[in-house]
């Protein structure tokens, strides 16, 4: 039976309580973590989000009939209890914020009773995924959970108020748009009234944010909603959030000021870290070559090192036909793994196939000094030593090698590294160490188009020193952008805005677009610049992935309230799902099977 609270009043959240608040007569409402009737005395665990209080009811306190409701009660029955602070009877609990009292209840109400949950209620849940998420209101309850969404409430203020107090003015723009330029597949949604045309969620407030700057209002942010289509990762969800933000009148070095200063405060006051300033800058050129990633995780050496001059002229066959095909021979040196047993060493070679690798070589250095490898018959003794000199190789060191063209022993080696040192124990999340990586390439070649795309987005400026070569070696071009990278997960990424109409028409042809194309598509930011743009930069953060890195969580699935499944689904409402037929008639939607 469910009672009402009428003349109750909660005077204190669970863990409110102290004791400093011994003697007084007190009201506090949640859910039973458990309850235990040790004949004559019930002790229960009340929770809400703040934490766990313990509770004692006896008949003599209670009365009989809130006695019995008291032996009725199950975990999760969501009850309201008026009575008195006490020093704990029992050993104190260290385990408890609220370990050393207890509430010698005086009255019971039962609010709300519940049927056994589908699994327990508990931090560190063993449960399944899929059943959590389907009973997500459910997981939510688990304080692992609740702590991760009040970090992320908390961080979302901090923002809030570090931005407006830096003169950033925070603009909502639109959520049913046309399709913006980042590159994923967008999310359509049909029109109504115009039948046969479709709206675009947003993938970024990109354009829009642009258009606010042609606009004057000098400094955007927005805590915005984003939509992609791709295929998801433990680090991707197709609706994320980012931090977004634009400001006019800067360059790079401004932009990357502002938000250095944030994250040092972000991270002080939601987590007690101390970012120390400035960040270390790297270039993408640099990054790729020492960690084979535009996104390395400096929390660890193992840095790749090029073989290739040493090689190049040996007599194994796997490593001088890389070279001559333009490729290059990496290797990175896996510290005291010497004696790793063949069968691992064989799962790295299948890891490194996964990457594009064809194979991947080893050199083992014995305590003794003599080797264990699958190439050294084919190498001369000074070839050799040259090789573990570079490698810095110690007895007892592992060194794995790619031969390859550049950008597979980047991803094998880049990806291998972060495989061993996962497997080392490397990795330690109490550990936050921040890098830019800057100067990426403005353009990649696309295959599949057979055409240079915009590896930012079409608007991201080239660096003044390499605008030249737009027309004669467009792959060489650097861009004014910059990624802000955490433990090896890229948490942001931005550019310095084209503003000349010169530069974005040359971008515009050498991405092959006519003008009557990048008309079509972007006309109105086009025009909007025609009447006075000022120059601007812009920086987003994946809200989702900061607050995974600071709640030490492996999934931004942990820290979205109501995130979707690997394969973009919600199972707890069952989206997506059909819609009536009577719905597709009005949008004029008929479909396929
Ligand atoms: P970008 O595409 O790099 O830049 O996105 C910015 C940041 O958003 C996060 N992110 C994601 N997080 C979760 N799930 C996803 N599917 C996802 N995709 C991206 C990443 C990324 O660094 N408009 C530009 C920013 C700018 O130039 O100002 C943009 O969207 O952490
Ligand atoms: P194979 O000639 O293919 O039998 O390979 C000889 C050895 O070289 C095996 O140990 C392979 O794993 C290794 N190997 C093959 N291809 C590569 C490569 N591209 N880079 C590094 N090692 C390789």
């Amino acid at each position: 039976m469910a009672e009402s609270m009428k003349g109750l009043r909660r005077s204190h959240r669970c863990t409110e309580l102290s004791n400093r608040n011994i003697g007084e007569t007190v009201t506090v409402m949640g859910w039973v973590q458990k309850s235990r009737n040790k004949g004559g005395i019930i002790f229960v665990d009340l929770r809400d989000r703040s934490g766990i209080v313990q509770i004692i009811f006896e008949e003599s306190d209670v009365g009989s009939e809130d006695f019995k409701k008291a032996e009725q009660l199950r975990s999760e029955f969501v009850i309201a209890v008026v009575g008195k602070v006490e020093a704990r009877s029992g050993a104190v609990n260290k385990a408890l914020i609220t370990g050393d009292i207890e509430i010698r209840a005086g009255s019971l109400r039962i609010l709300s009773e519940a049927d056994v949950p589908p699994f327990p209620i508990e931090e560190d849940s063993k449960t399944k995924e899929d059943l959590r998420l389907k009973y997500r209101y459910l997981d939510l309850r688990r304080p692992d959970l609740q702590r991760n969404l009040m970090l992320r409430s908390k961080a979302a203020n901090i923002v809030r108020q570090f931005l407006s107090d830096e003169g950033f003015i925070e603009v909502e723009t639109p959520m049913l748009t046309k399709s913006t330029p980042e590159g994923a597949r967008d999310y359509l949604v049909p029109s109504r009234i115009h039948q046969g045309n479709f709206y675009a969620l947003p993938q970024s407030p990109q354009l829009f944010k642009q258009l606010l700057m042609c606009a004057g209002y000098d400094r955007y942010f927005q805590i915005a909603k984003c939509f992609r289509d791709e295929d998801l990762r433990a680090d991707r969800q197709p609706e994320f959030t980012q931090i977004d933000m634009e400001l006019s009148f800067v360059d790079v070095n401004d932009v990357i000021d502002v938000n250095e200063r944030l994250l040092q405060k972000l991270f002080k006051e939601c987590i007690n870290i101390d970012v120390e300033l400035p960040i270390q800058r790297m270039t993408y050129a640099e990054a790729m070559d020492r960690y084979g990633s535009d996104k390395p995780d400096i929390r660890f050496g193992m840095e790749l090192k090029n073989v290739t001059e040493i090689v190049k002229d040996c007599g194994f066959g796997v490593f001088t036909s890389a070279v001559e095909n333009g490729g290059s021979v990496r290797g990175i040196n896996a510290k005291g793994q010497a004696d790793m047993p063949r069968k691992k060493i064989d799962s790295l070679v299948d890891f490194a196939k996964d990457f594009g690798a064809k194979g991947l070589a080893y050199l083992a250095v014995n305590q003794d000094g003599t080797y264990k490898s699958s190439f050294a018959k084919f190498m001369t003794d000074d070839e050799l030593k040259a090789l573990v000199n570079v490698m810095d190789a110690e007895p007892g060191d592992l060194l794995l090698f790619a031969a390859d063209k550049d950008e597979t022993v980047f991803a094998v080696l880049g990806n291998l590294r972060l495989e061993l040192a996962k497997n080392l124990g490397l990795l330690n999340k109490d550990d936050y160490r921040f890098i830019w990586v800057t100067e990426f390439p403005l353009l990649e070649y696309s295959e599949e188009e057979q055409r240079y795309v915009a590896r930012h987005h079409p608007f991201t400026m080239p660096m003044d020193e390499d605008i030249h070569m737009l027309d004669t070696d467009p792959g060489k071009v650097r861009a004014k952008a910059y990624d802000i990278v955490l433990n090896g997960t890229e948490i942001g990424g931005g550019s310095v805005r084209i503003h000349q109409s010169d530069i974005q028409e040359k971008m515009f042809e050498v991405l092959g677009f006519t003008k009557e194309a990048a008309y079509e598509r972007f006309g109105f930011l086009l025009n909007a610049f025609k009447y006075g743009v000022p120059p601007h930069a812009g920086l987003a953060y994946g809200l989702d992935r900061l607050i995974m890195l600071m709640a030490k969580e492996d999934s931004i699935r942990d820290v979205i309230a109501f995130p979707k499944t690997k394969d973009a689904s919600c199972i707890m409402t069952e989206a997506p799902n059909v819609v009536d037929k009577k719905q597709l008639d009005e949008l004029g939607i008929q479909l396929k099977s």
